[in-house]
């Protein structure tokens, strides 16, 4: 054997991208800072806890571990077709929408094919378009913080594969009503994929009537992400789902890993779309308490957007500004997200969490804005 010169060789587009670094474990924040109460409202989770009747269904499926998942998830996805009118050939799901997502780029893309979308969105489609190696076209985000669809538009041009958009967007609020949803759709060339994020789409419904369903349009071009980490509660145990035409459908369902979702996810799903209960409690929450912040906002005068999903964010006018909130609300035990990620150094978004953690919230900011 000759000498080992040459390492495997890394692709750029993996090179470039920065490895995820967890910050410290919040325990030891918590213990470094002396703190005896803490909300934590910074990953727009459900605070609730997990859907207790997910919860039940996974012990029950637990028995069953030493089994393959069904691969074609043939209960739940008759569920999901039934709850939204659809056929069973027109619903996908997958790890977390997240997954869908990813799966996206081998069912839809080829060499050149690009995505479109504003900068300030979900940070994450980022880095799962630069992990494929796809190219992603940003236009700004407009005024009010909402896709700017004339930009997007105007954007499209030959390798533009599909366009993505988050309604409402993580993490400024804000939505496309549905009129603008439809009259952009109607516009955007057939043979351009539209993504459409509705992870939370369960509190946008009940916050607004103008919010749209996408999960019930026909179109041929329109594929729809829905997700059980936020209104059911169950993000840790990664289930999400997509509905569209069923040729997108089933290119989906071809490339996802064979036994994605696992038994336990499945089961977590089956049974959190029995939760009736669980939801409503989520969703009420929601719409009560974020009403409180807005109050709060106006109050203290600060500039805000308002949000149709389970978080709200601030616009200060720099980012040391929100550095200073940021650190003196963690000191008093309340953990938000700066959005410099996110394209939005001048941001700050607060997760719409139980009533004592927002009143803690709410107590701190309004502390903090005294000084
Ligand atoms: C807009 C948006 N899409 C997708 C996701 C990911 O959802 P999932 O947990 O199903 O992967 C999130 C999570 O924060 C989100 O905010």
């Amino acid at each position: 054997m000759g000498e080992r010169k040459v390492m495997i060789q890394i692709p750029e587009n993996i090179t470039e991208l920065k490895s995820y670094k967890p910050g410290k474990p919040l325990s030891q924040v918590i213990e470094e800072l002396g703190l005896t109460e803490v909300a934590v409202l910074w990953n727009n989770e459900n605070n609730f806890g997990p859907s207790p009747k997910a919860m039940e269904f996974v012990t029950a499926s637990l028995s069953n571990s030493h089994v393959y998942p069904d691969p074609v998830c043939t209960e739940l996805r008759n569920l999901l077709a039934a709850k939204w009118n659809r056929k069973f050939e027109q619903v996908a799901v997958g790890n977390g929408s997240e997954s869908i997502f990813n799966n996206l780029f081998n069912a839809f893309f080829e060499n050149g094919d690009e995505l479109l979308t504003c900068s300030g969105t979900f940070v994450a489609v980022y880095i799962w378009a630069k992990a494929n190696n796809v190219k992603v076209q940003t236009v700004p985000l407009s005024d009010g913080f909402t896709f700017d669809l004339d930009a997007l538009y105007n954007a499209i041009y030959d390798k533009t594969k599909a366009i993505y958009l988050s309604n409402p967007n993580n993490p400024t609020g804000a939505m496309i009503p549905e009129q603008d949803l439809k009259a952009f759709i109607e516009k955007v060339p057939s043979n351009v994929l539209i993504i459409v994020d509705e992870a939370y789409f369960e509190f946008a419904h009940d916050l607004s009537t103008e919010f749209p369903n996408s999960a019930s349009y026909n179109y041929e071009n329109v594929l729809t992400l829905r997700t059980f980490s936020k209104a059911y509660g169950i993000a840790a145990i990664r289930i999400g789902y997509a509905i569209g035409h069923e040729k997108l459908i089933e290119a989906i369902m071809k490339v996802k890993l064979t036994f994605e979702p696992s038994n336990l996810a499945q089961a977590a799903g089956i049974g959190a779309l029995s939760d009736e209960e669980y939801l409503n409690k989520t969703i009420e929450n929601n719409t009560t308490e974020i009403k409180k912040y807005y109050q709060t906002f106006e109050a203290l005068n600060l500039n805000y957007t308002p949000s149709f999903g389970n978080f709200v964010m601030l616009n200060f006018e720099n980012e040391e500004t929100v550095h200073f909130y940021f650190e003196e609300l963690m000191k008093l035990g309340v953990f938000v997200r700066p959005l410099k990620a996110f394209g939005l150094p001048h941001c700050l978004r607060i997760t719409v969490g139980l009533p004592r953690e927002n009143e803690m919230c709410i107590e701190a900011l309004t502390e903090i804005a005294s000084r």
